[in-house]
């Protein structure tokens, strides 16, 4: 087995790092940004430094294999995005170490490096357009153009025009699945985003899955009164009705599943006066759990308490769905590739599930093609994670074929003038 270089990989990723680095250590590589657009040049430059043929796609996501190769590759990597005042290794960790995979493989003479494809993809954060994952959604042809089409970004400038000035067109950002089906996995790395392996004194994780998220938006209708003149028994105060129902959401979750997890973000009282009896109130509810019987069972739990809740303090409940996005289970014999690998390297990974979203979600395991993938927990906003963390890879095809490298050029023998300019323009 070789190693890698460590200390090129953590050369790169403080190097990285410092594009948008900010002075406290985090990152700002807003996607669409000029950092994010140098991000990406670096990247693209790094892998042409290691004679690795980069590209970038209509999405600008920047990709990377060696000259010669034709695919399907496995495809390995992460988004080189960040959220404003980001961690600089979320994101970046999967990338970089990708690139150092590929580099290392490739210097040793290992064919397997033939099979290996690399990513930075865009836009998974989806700050600026409030809709995430857009390179890898582009790749498997699920990006919906339609919701984009009229858009502004976060700051009220249309869409087609910030796309504009990183060279990219919406209407030709589908253009990136013509590259789906030379990919036959995909394996993201990424920090783990929140914090049970530090409590828990765990460096090294396997993901089992990214879990499910179900949201709704609901309002709780009751009679807007004078709060001064309208004595308690009299009230039917839909403020009182929503804050007894989010106070007991943990408990209601945990008897649901202690794996289980909810959200109530944000709750808003109408019409919102000091002497007001709330006449509606409106908040959000989040459930997240890798089983969706387990969500179903949860948000029913909840919606039969709420309705009790109501019943009592003489209101309505209006439920309205935003969103439900299926958990995206991890291939087994992969999780045990990957288990049996680090116990090869000596190590005993934990297993954990990952309570974000990904590059590597289910949106793969619907892509039509000869390979599925899946992936793994990142950091939001947090700075710390010093110490890189864990190989949670996922992947959902662990097939691979040696049969076809043989007949490939020898890896040995590329040459750097064989490596394409890369074009940043669409
Ligand atoms: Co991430």
């Amino acid at each position: 087995m070789t190693d890698i270089n460590g200390e090129r990989l953590l050369a790169n990723l403080r190097t990285l790092g410092a594009i948008g680095g900010l002075p406290d250590g985090g990152v700002d590589r807003l996607a669409w940004s000029e950092h994010d657009l140098a991000g990406r040049r670096w990247f693209a430059e790094r892998m042409s430094e290691a004679g690795i043929e980069a590209r970038v796609d209509a999405a600008l996501n920047v990709f990377g294999h060696l000259p010669g190769t034709v695919g399907p590759w496995v495809l390995t990597g992460s988004h080189l995005d960040s959220v404003p005042n980001g961690g600089r290794l979320d994101g970046a960790y999967g990338a970089v170490a990708a690139l150092e995979v590929l580099r290392t493989l490739a210097e040793s003479g290992d064919p397997l490096a033939e099979q290996l494809e690399i990513v930075g993809f865009a836009d998974e954060e989806g700050v600026r357009f409030e809709s995430g994952l857009i390179g890898s959604l582009a790749l498997t042809g699920e990006l919906d153009i339609e919701r984009l089409r009229d858009g502004l970004d976060w700051e009220g400038v249309p869409i087609r025009q910030v796309l504009a000035t990183a060279g990219r067109d919406l209407d030709r950002m589908l253009e990136a699945q013509q590259h789906r089906d030379s990919i036959k996995a995909f394996l993201e790395l990424h920090i783990e985003q929140g914090p049970r392996m530090e409590a828990d004194k765990i460096d090294l994780a396997v993901v089992t899955g990214i879990v499910g998220v179900h949201r709704q938006r609901i309002e709780i209708q009751g009679t807007q009164n004078h709060a001064g003149t309208t004595p308690f028994r009299l009230r039917h105060d839909a403020g009182r009705a929503a804050a007894r129902a989010a106070a007991e959401l943990r408990d209601l979750i945990q008897g649901v599943d202690a794996e289980a997890v909810a959200n109530i973000g944000s709750m808003r009282f109408y019409p919102g006066g000091i002497n007001v009896i709330p006449g509606r109130a409106q908040f959000t509810l989040e459930v997240r759990h890798l089983d969706e019987p387990v969500i179903g069972e949860a948000v029913w739990a909840f919606a039969t308490r709420l309705e009790r809740i109501c019943a009592e303090e003489g209101c309505r409940v209006v439920v309205e769905l935003l969103s439900s996005v299926p958990p995206a289970p991890m291939n087994e014999t992969v999780v045990g590739a990957l288990e049996q690998a680090c116990t090869e390297l000596g190590r005993r990974p934990a297993k954990l599930s990952s309570g974000a979203g990904h590059d590597a979600g289910d949106h793969f395991r619907r892509a039509p093609g000869p390979g599925r993938p899946g992936a793994t927990p990142r950091r939001p906003r947090g700075r710390g994670a010093d110490k890189v963390v864990a190989p949670p890879w996922r992947c959902c095809c662990p097939t691979r074929s040696t049969r076809r490298s043989r007949s490939r050029p020898s890896i040995r023998r590329r040459s750097r003038s064989a490596v394409a300019p890369i074009s940043w323009s669409s």
